[in-house]
């Protein structure tokens, strides 16, 4: 166990870089919204609903994740589901986030991309008034063609001033970044931030680290924690700033452990791990949670706690001096937390 206090961990001020709005639909907004749409559910109750996260690992995940995404079906599901995280992570005293979105999971079922679009967009700009920065992350899915994933790029085009960045998520077995080599070039050729995927302990993981970073010129990768089984690939992330989103209780669900021994030997090697919720609401999980629970796994010090945090706001996609003023407060507040 860490020594490390929960209202610590609470209070500190934080980012959060890998989070999928999707995955932090609630049981009780999902029954609420199932009923406001008239959609037939299964379950009636929050314990019924939670009794369907039967997964142990990636694909299993997934198979529940994608079906619960039936009940978003208007612009304020959508601005609802996005406004609940915020109010969430605010209690967390999460000051900056940059979250992922799944355009195919929805127009798949018919939701047009303006509708989730508008409701998620509105939503980050209230988050303000929350005293949050939030922007938004455009995902493929990595499982559809690289032809889809080249047409809602298409379709997004009349929102591209309100996306940062574009990033790659779902079943990575079979689905390499390779896969989406063009349609990443050519985000990034037009000015977007990228980001892939690479999730824990796939068959190739080496291979799609690699080629994510060498050959796609992603910024950041998503999971990616098995680049400590290769040291140049560690050296390169490190001289060229390239950031981990690492998820550990998510991990902890997926594959058969948080992975936390990784993230502390990236960090002591200077990598720019950060520490993630992924699917808050599937996974019981909201950040300060994933601080606690790799720290009293790791029994990490309050200087490793307080530089996870650090790198998230360095390795944010926004203004030097934002990132600087960020730094401070959580500077000011390890100061006046010592001082107590
Ligand atoms: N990996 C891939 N796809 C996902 C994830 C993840 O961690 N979470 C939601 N979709
Ligand atoms: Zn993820």
């Amino acid at each position: 166990m860490t020594n490390i206090s929960k209202e610590f961990v609470y209070s500190l001020p934080k980012a959060e870089l890998h989070l999928h709005l999707e995955g932090t639909l609630e049981p009780e907004l999902k029954l609420r919204l199932a009923q406001k749409n008239n959609i037939e559910l299964k379950e009636k109750t929050v314990e019924e609903v939670e009794a369907t996260y039967q997964f142990n690992d990636l694909t299993s995940f997934l198979a529940v994740y994608y079906p619960g995404m039936d009940v978003l079906v208007e612009k304020e599901d959508f601005y609802d589901l996005a406004m609940a995280y915020f109010k969430e992570v605010q209690k967390h005293n999460v000051k900056y986030v940059e979250v992922f979105f799944d355009p195919q999971a929805h127009t798949t079922r018919g939701v047009a991309f303006e509708t989730f679009f508008e409701g998620y967009y509105q939503a980050t700009q209230d988050a303000k008034e929350l005293g949050i920065e939030a922007h938004l992350i455009m995902c493929f899915l990595r499982d559809l063609s690289e032809e889809s994933a080249f047409e809602h790029y298409e379709m997004a085009k009349p929102f591209y001033d309100r996306i940062l960045g574009i990033g790659l998520d779902s079943d990575e077995r079979n689905n390499p970044p390779l896969k989406f080599e063009r349609v990443f070039k050519q985000a990034k050729s037009d000015g977007f931030h990228i980001t892939m995927h690479c999730d824990i302990d796939q068959v190739g993981s080496i291979q799609n680290i690699s080629d994510a970073l060498h050959v796609i010129g992603v910024e950041r990768i998503d999971h990616g924690t098995n680049i400590v089984e290769d040291q140049a690939l560690v050296d390169y992330v490190i001289a060229n700033n390239i950031g981990l989103t690492s998820c550990p209780v998510s991990n902890s669900f997926v594959t058969e452990d948080m992975k936390g021994k990784e993230v502390k030997e990236l960090l002591d090697q200077g990598v720019k791990v950060t520490i993630n919720s992924d699917d808050p609401a599937y996974f019981k999980s909201y950040v300060s949670d994933d601080l606690i629970a790799v720290a009293n796994y790791m029994e990490l010090s309050e200087a490793d706690v307080v530089k996870l945090v650090k790198n998230a706001f360095e390795i944010a996609w926004t203004s030097k001096a934002n990132i600087n003023q960020y730094l401070k407060q959580v500077d000011e507040y390890v100061a006046s937390y010592q001082a107590k």
